[in-house]
């Protein structure tokens, strides 16, 4: 389709599942750290402030899952590739990079986890204490889908990964945007304990 390859779709649903699940995250951290309030956030125009943050992160995770689903559903029509459905319930007999794929699937069931238990009725009966426990795995979750993305060989040759390929710089990126985001979560984290201790 296209002079697109069967390889060459998988790997860019793939990336789009990556973008949306960063992007996901990054509200995720905006909502537990109480983003309303935040100066940076008063300085933004008025129509970004309007955003209905809470449903947009909902919806990015069931976009992200369908592409997430789609990526190796797309590479098991590849009869070359040696991949097949049994991959996803046992990656470590994946023809190519077992290790690496067990990352992709381990945050697949991960993500299905999380947004399980963040369906009304579930979480209700979870308790804030527990589903947010179980909604913290989201930060293993991104380490597991970007080492994953970024050490996959997208023509499944074994090769070395190239860092400065415009598909893993763009997995690279996304690292870094974590990483600064997950330091803000920490940093607001570490300040609420302080305010808590000085009362
Ligand atoms: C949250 C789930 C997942 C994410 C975000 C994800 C993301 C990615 C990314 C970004 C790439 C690299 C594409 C490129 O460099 O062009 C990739 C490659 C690959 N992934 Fe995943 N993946 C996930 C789950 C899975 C699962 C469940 C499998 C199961 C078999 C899998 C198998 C592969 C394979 C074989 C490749 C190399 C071939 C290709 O590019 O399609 N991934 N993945």
């Amino acid at each position: 389709m296209f002079g697109l390859s069967y390889l060459d779709i998988s790997g860019s649903l793939g990336l789009c599942a990556t973008g949306l699940l960063c992007f996901n995250f990054i509200l995720g951290i905006l909502l537990s750290t109480g983003f309303k309030s935040q100066p940076f956030w008063k300085k933004l125009p008025e129509k970004i402030r309007l955003l209905p943050v809470e449903r947009i992160h909902n919806w990015t995770a069931y976009l992200a899952l369908f592409f997430a689903f789609l990526h190796p559903c797309i590479l098991f029509i590849d009869k070359a590739s040696g991949f097949e459905w049994k991959h996803i319930f046992v990656p470590l007999s994946a023809p190519k990079q077992p290790a690496i794929v067990l990352l992709g699937v381990i945050s697949f069931f991960a993500l299905i986890i999380v947004i399980l238990s963040s369906q009304k009725i579930i979480k209700k009966k979870l308790g804030f204490r527990t589903w947010k426990n179980i909604h913290l795995i989201s930060y293993l979750t991104a380490l597991l889908f970007l080492i994953h993305g970024l050490f996959m060989d997208p023509l499944l040759k074994d090769r070395p990964t190239d860092f400065i390929d415009a598909e893993k710089l763009f997995s690279e990126f996304c690292i870094l945007l974590l990483l600064v985001a997950a330091y803000y979560r920490f940093h607001y984290f570490q300040s609420k304990q302080t305010k808590l201790r000085k009362k």
